[in-house]
């Protein structure tokens, strides 16, 4: 049977390429998102949207910007900006970019602030703190024009002169629904439809848009393309994990000796998930993926479980040794 790569290999170079347009239609977080920011939008003058780095901030803001209108600004127009001022005046620039943007614009919104914000919070950085005096001066002139300015950036603390003034609107955690919502943009009807999208999110809770987006346009061309082949690719491109299992020591169940329910929380919650995703799914539980660091043995150790796991697991605990004992 050839391997993820091997099938990928053998497509023809350019079949796998999909036009790179967006069609975006939202997911349901980046909806709820969306609706919250038009409601606040009409009550506050200063808004600040907040999510991780690929939940489809940008791609909210396009949606918020075809609703109203505003100019939506981001790091390719601060270039611009910049350009025309010494390297060095970095608040004078973002000064520029907004006043210019407020003079033509009722609603201006500005994308990836946080980029910005991040030159100049560095401590080394000879002028700190004078970035909350262009943005005070900035979100000042602002309100006294009544104007409105949306602020997005990362899940960080936004800046103190804008985080007191604004009104704060989120994008929530994906769920599977909203795994789906983007799969759904970029496979084919048939192959969209056969992937279980509880079970992808269960096995990869963390995944952003960009990474569902890019697995999707590997996968795509996959006539046979089934959830397992879809975890497969996640496994392959170590999307599961944020840690790099070189540097983890392994340990077998056998060397944590006098931590039986250590033990049994541990298969419950972290190898029977992973072992038998049937019986996961029916009894909810997640996979909790990392090494067994002190949060996670923490976490092991506060765990309790339920006495239908318990059975189940005396029963796999059983099974397992049967399979062991030699015939
Ligand atoms: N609702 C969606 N439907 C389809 N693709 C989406 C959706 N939301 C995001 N994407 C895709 O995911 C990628 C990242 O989205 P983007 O809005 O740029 O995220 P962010 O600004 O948070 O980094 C883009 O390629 C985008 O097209
Ligand atoms: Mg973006």
């Amino acid at each position: 049977m050839l391997t993820l790569v091997e099938r990928q290999a053998s497509r023809p170079i350019r079949e796998g390429r999909i036009a790179s347009e967006d069609r975006n239609e939202l997911t349901p977080a980046q909806r709820v998102a969306t609706e919250r920011l038009l409601a606040v939008i009409r009550a506050g003058n200063i808004v600040v949207l907040k999510a991780a780095h690929g939940a489809g901030r940008t791609t909210v803001l396009r949606a918020v910007q075809a609703a109203t209108r505003g100019a939506l600004i981001g790091a390719g127009d601060f270039m611009g900006v910049l350009a025309g001022h010494q390297a060095a005046a970095i608040e004078e620039a973002f000064v520029s970019l907004m006043d210019r943007a407020l003079d033509h614009h009722d609603f201006v919104i500005l994308d990836d602030h946080h980029l910005i914000a991040a030159v100049v919070k560095d401590c080394c950085y000879a002028r700190r703190k004078m970035m909350d005096i262009a943005l005070t001066a900035i979100l000042d002139r602002a309100i006294a024009r009544n104007k409105q300015v949306l602020f997005a950036m990362d899940d960080n603390n936004a800046p103190r002169p804008v985080e007191s003034r604004a009104f704060i609107v989120e994008i929530e955690t994906f769920t599977p629904a909203d795994y789906e919502s983007i799969c759904r943009a970029y496979l084919g009807a048939a192959a969209a439809r056969r992937l279980d999208y509880a079970e992808i999110h269960r096995f990869a809770p963390e995944l952003n848009a960009h990474q569902l987006r890019n697995a999707c346009v590997w996968l795509r061309a996959d006539c046979e393309l089934d959830t397992g082949r879809f975890t497969e690719y996640l496994t392959a491109q170590n999307m599961t994990s944020n840690v790099e299992l070189e540097q983890v020591e392994s340990v077998d169940w056998k060397d944590l000796k006098g931590f039986d329910d250590v033990i049994q929380a541990l298969e419950a919650k972290i190898a029977l998930p992973f072992e038998n995703r049937a019986l996961a799914a029916e009894l909810q539980l997640r996979p909790k993926r990392g090494v067994l660091s002190g949060v996670n043995y923490f976490f092991a150790l506060t765990t309790t479980i339920s006495p239908g796991q318990r059975q189940l697991l005396l029963a796999l605990r059983a099974a397992r040794s049967a399979a062991a004992r030699p015939l």
